[in-house]
């Protein structure tokens, strides 16, 4: 077993944290946020996680697990894990500051001989950065980004398809690899740079693959074809893959717009631009606006005073993240038009900077309401049964922009259906 500290106890600090621990490592998670440090010595998760809080507790119990603000306790650990925020500064690059000035903090603390890993997504040449800051002879660095979805990430820290290693000392690479004890999946040994750009390339893919498909519903729409029927198809060639190819009011979250303009704007600095990925964020903009012209199209024409229910404003379901999230984004542009809008979600009870009614009753969210519009695939909508809530709706009209609901329910309720990549 290993002695390993965390620095930055967020999503991705506290998953692999609570991963590592339940593993049988000694982990300690170390934060500067002495507030969020109480909490989880108490076993509450600051964050909405499937099974963190039991995982946590668990290890609290064990003594596997403990949390400090104190950087001077990672000098008995010998591995130190990087887990701080990369956020995007206003030019779309990533801000690397905290990584760099808690390098520095750390350096003195080090165990003799010990190893930093860069978990954080970071842009190219981080590593280089950050052993030079750390200015040890004695001290590896090696990049393992993090592969973890919000909502699944203790699933996919235990069972993950692939871990990057990036390092060249072969001894250290296979140290890092061991801590994860997961025999099934493929372990890639790689240098530091190619790691940081596995990361980066891969969220980018998935964010172009996301573009394209949004493309390819508005595409279907104007013809006769149902494009989840086409995507379906698509989906059964190996060399495509069936994931990643439902349609959607776009992409967002913490990561896929922040690392899209991250790589958009390294390369630009290289002098060898993709626009591939500007083609993407502008795509992604236009998925947003085409749920809003969904709605204007089925409402006559004009969204003024117009009562609108949102069903969903967390990024993806089973998170309570809204931030960069296109439901937020759907939401401004109908204020734009002048609707009014009543949000419903299972989970969030408010959203910063945005002055709507949220709730979690269907009933007094669908009340006197023009239409409802889906924007997060929550199960839970789901259960909702048309014919209980058709007679409190102004009209019954249901945008559906995820495919989420089952269309002849919803019709037989005698709701007007609209679904995302058919008519
Ligand atoms: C993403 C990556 O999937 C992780 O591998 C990565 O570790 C993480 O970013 C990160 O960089 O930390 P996450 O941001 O949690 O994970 O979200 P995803 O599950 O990838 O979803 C991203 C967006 O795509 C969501 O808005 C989701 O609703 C949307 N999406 C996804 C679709 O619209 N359609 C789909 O078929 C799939």
């Amino acid at each position: 077993m290993a002695k390993i500290a965390i620095i930055g106890t967020g999503y991705v600090g506290l998953a692999s944290a609570v991963g590592f621990a339940h593993l049988g490592h000694d982990v300690v998670g170390i934060d500067i946020d002495k507030a969020k440090i109480a909490k989880l010595s108490s076993g509450q998760s600051p964050i909405f996680e499937k099974d963190i809080e039991v995982f946590l507790k668990k290890s609290l119990k064990k003594k596997k697990i403990a949390f400090t603000s104190d950087y001077s306790k990672v000098a008995g650990s010998q591995f130190v894990f990087l887990c701080l925020p990369t956020p995007q500064l206003d030019d779309g690059a990533a801000d690397v500051s905290f990584i760099l000035e808690s390098t520095k903090m750390l350096s003195r603390h080090l165990k003799k001989s010990s190893t930093v890993v860069i978990k954080s997504t970071v842009p190219v040449n981080t590593w280089k950065l950050v052993k030079e800051n750390i200015n040890r002879e004695d001290v590896s660095v090696v990049s393992n980004p993090e592969f973890l979805r919000e909502g699944t990430a203790l699933q996919d820290f235990f069972k993950p398809d692939r871990i990057v290693v990036g390092c060249t000392d072969e001894v250290k690479a296979t140290e890092v690899a061991r801590l994860y004890k997961a025999k099934k999946a493929k372990v890639v040994f790689t240098d530091n740079t190619s790691a940081e750009i596995i990361k980066y390339a891969s969220n980018s893919f998935l964010a172009i693959k996301l573009s394209f498909v949004n493309e390819i519903a508005a595409y279907a729409e104007s013809t006769d074809a149902n494009a989840l029927e086409v995507l379906n198809a698509m989906g059964l060639d190996k060399r495509i893959g069936k994931d990643f190819l439902k349609p959607g009011p776009g992409w967002g979250g913490m990561c896929f717009p922040k690392d899209v303009s991250a790589l958009k704007e390294s390369a630009r600095e290289k002098n060898v631009p993709i626009p591939l990925l500007d083609a993407a964020l502008e795509s992604n903009l236009k998925a947003h606006a085409r749920i809003v012209d969904k709605c204007k199209k089925a409402l006559g024409g004009s969204l003024k005073d117009k009562k609108i229910s949102v069903w969903g404003l967390s990024f993806k379901a089973n998170t309570d993240d809204t931030r960069f999230s296109p439901a937020i984004s759907v939401i401004e542009l109908l204020l734009a038009e002048g609707a009014q809008i009543k949000a419903f979600d299972p989970i969030v009870k408010n959203v910063e900077n945005l002055s709507i009614e949220v709730s979690d009753d269907v009933k007094k969210n669908v009340t006197g309401a023009d239409a409802i519009v889906l924007l997060t695939e929550w199960q839970e909508f789901k259960e909702i049964d048309p014919k209980k809530i058709s007679d409190l709706m102004n009209q019954k009209i249901i945008i559906d922009s995820r495919n989420l609901l089952h269309k002849n329910k919803w019709e037989k309720a005698g709701f007007v259906f609209i679904g995302n990549g058919y008519n």
